[in-house]
């Protein structure tokens, strides 16, 4: 069984993020186990905190978690064409102490209103993912845009074919993570 950790960005309740995260959940391929999460209870890091208490709890919880997985889908919004604050800062506790990250395979997706469904945002995770020694899987993409007219109010992903393509792009992804 491959393990995949799909984390979203968005602490938004009604989050096409984490609603996409969800769908991630639901059409998995055979074979693997995904496991969604956000990042609500991190702080934001402070050097001085770290240096008197150690990593925050719900720091050593992502670390365990992301430990656990044998890849990791990142579902990001995009805010102001880059990565929205509230996700880097989960990403940038995560790696200190030992780098999570390091050899980890992973994938980028996400959701916005826009024409362009994040293809900015994700673009400016590739310095980050480079740096912290992750294995990017590049042979598919899905940037979901016009994110109003997929998702019901609640940040449920009621497109169909978008649902089709997050199956895909899946099935790549976890073939990459199993190799
Ligand atoms: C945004 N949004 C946005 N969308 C986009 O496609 N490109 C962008 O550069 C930005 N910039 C931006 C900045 C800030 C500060 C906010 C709050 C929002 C809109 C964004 O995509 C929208 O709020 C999404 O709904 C955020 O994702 P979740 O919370 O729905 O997952």
């Amino acid at each position: 069984m491959t393990h995949i950790l799909a984390v979203s960005g968005s602490l938004r309740k009604a989050s096409f993020n984490t609603g996409l995260m969800r769908a991630a959940e639901q059409v998995a391929p055979d074979g693997v186990s995904m496991t969604g999460m956000t990042l609500h209870g991190i702080p934001l890091y402070d050097g001085d905190e770290e240096a008197a208490h150690g990593l925050p709890e719900a720091v050593i919880a992502f670390k365990d978690a992301i430990a656990k997985a044998d890849g990791l889908l990142l579902v990001t919004p995009e805010y102001n064409n880059g990565i929205p604050g509230v996700f880097k800062n989960g990403v940038d506790w995560a790696s200190r102490e030992t780098n999570a990250f390091r050899g980890k395979p992973v994938a980028i997706i996400g959701a916005s209103p826009g024409g362009f469904g994040t293809i900015l945002g994700q673009n400016h995770w590739l310095p980050v993912v480079r740096t912290l020694g992750m294995r990017p899987w590049f042979d598919g993409r899905l940037m979901v845009s016009r994110a109003g007219e997929q998702f019901d109010n609640d940040g449920n992903l009621t497109d169909e074919s978008t649902r089709e393509r997050l199956r895909e792009l899946l099935a790549g992804f976890a073939a990459f993570v199993a190799l």
